[in-house]
């Protein structure tokens, strides 16, 4: 079999541990061939391909970024693209099957093209940990080690100036990363885009804090709203591609806590840092086993499928169940985090 594997979307700590997987199993136990498409689905519509031999995928499990680089390209639109471009081109090229490595974006494109009957199985990737047909997402686990090495980063130049912290990380939708890093590094108030929080909420948090001889330590997730305020992104428009951007909470709220606590504060928006670098060992061996089962499932044929972890198990779950079903933080995972508060 010739495979062609894309990384898709944003990039993600990990990738490369996922392509080196899937290239040594698939060579050492079922000889199939490999080639990457360059930058995510654009590669797969424009037959831009470069070839995965064994020694290319070398000691790449410990890189960050991607090797064969990605992009947000749909591969439903443009004129190369739709099911009907892509067969032709898969055709062309002699690859028989297509793993895509990718969020729910990236695994909605591919279920798309699976139900007009292309071969891709998917492997859910996010620095967010929010696609509920797995339990973790590699990625996830390195984003809180460097966000929560930050915060405490944070915490001693904070008491020492007696300062309030603020430090804001990514979760455009859900808030996993803010509620890990902030219960790791003991965070006085975690504010997450799932639970409606008001300012007077997080004064009385910050205050108590104070209060104890504390420097308050405030972690909030780029997607959280204060209660009773509009949308984020209404703050700071969209991007040149029409993406809402994101990003800003910490320093808009900063002055407002300052002047509501009387406390010097100061903002740090931990931003793209959290995708790049090495992965984590857990990330790396989450993502190694996600690649070498997703060229078990291709050579099964089990196409709409995507690799999944459930417990320590890994196991093929359809791309439908995949896609459209954020996971958030519960209720209750919530409530456990916010008794360590003030
Ligand atoms: O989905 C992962 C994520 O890192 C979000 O947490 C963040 O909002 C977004 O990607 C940033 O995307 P971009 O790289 O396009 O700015």
């Amino acid at each position: 079999m010739r495979i062609g594997i894309l990384t898709s979307g944003g990039d993600c700590p990990g990738l490369n541990a996922v392509i080196r997987g899937a290239v040594l199993k698939g060579i050492k136990s079922h000889g199939h061939e490999f080639v990457g498409f360059r930058d995510g689905w654009r590669g797969l519509v424009e037959g831009d391909v470069m070839d995965l031999p064994r020694h290319s995928v070398r000691g790449i499990s410990k890189q960050g970024g991607t090797i064969l680089g990605t992009s947000r390209t749909n591969p439903c639109e443009g004129p190369n693209g739709g099911a009907r471009n892509i067969r032709d081109t898969l055709a062309y090229l002699g690859i028989d099957a297509v793993i895509a490595i990718g969020g729910e974006g990236t695994l909605a494109g591919a279920r798309d093209l699976t139900d007009a009957g292309l071969p891709i199985v998917g492997v859910p990737k996010t620095i967010d940990n929010d696609l509920d047909a797995t339990d973790y997402t590699f990625g996830f686990d390195t984003a809180v080690q460097i966000a929560t090495e930050a915060i405490d980063r944070l915490r001693t130049t904070g008491e020492s100036h007696h300062r309030c912290m603020i430090a804001e990380v990514m979760g455009r939708n859900v808030g996993w990363i803010a509620l890990h890093a902030g219960m790791a590094s003991g965070a006085h108030a975690i504010l997450i885009p799932e639970q409606q929080v008001s300012m007077d909420m997080v004064v009385e948090w910050v205050m108590e804090a104070h209060r104890r001889g504390r420097a308050p330590l405030v972690v909030v997730a780029e997607g959280w709203v204060p209660a009773g305020e509009e949308l984020p992104h209404s703050v700071r428009g969209t991007d040149a591609f029409g993406r809402p951007r994101l990003g800003g909470i910490g320093e808009r709220i900063a002055p407002q806590l300052e002047q509501l606590t009387g406390l010097e504060t100061r903002a740090t928006t931990l931003g793209h840092i959290q995708r790049g670098g090495v992965p984590t060992a857990y990330d790396r061996v989450l993502a190694t086993r996600l690649g070498m089962a997703s060229v078990d499932a291709a050579s099964k044929g089990l196409w709409g499928t995507m690799v999944s972890l459930r417990g320590t198990e890994i196991l093929n779950v359809g791309l439908e169940e995949a896609v459209g079903n954020i996971k958030k933080v519960p209720q209750e995972r919530y409530d456990e985090a916010a008794v360590l508060f003030g």
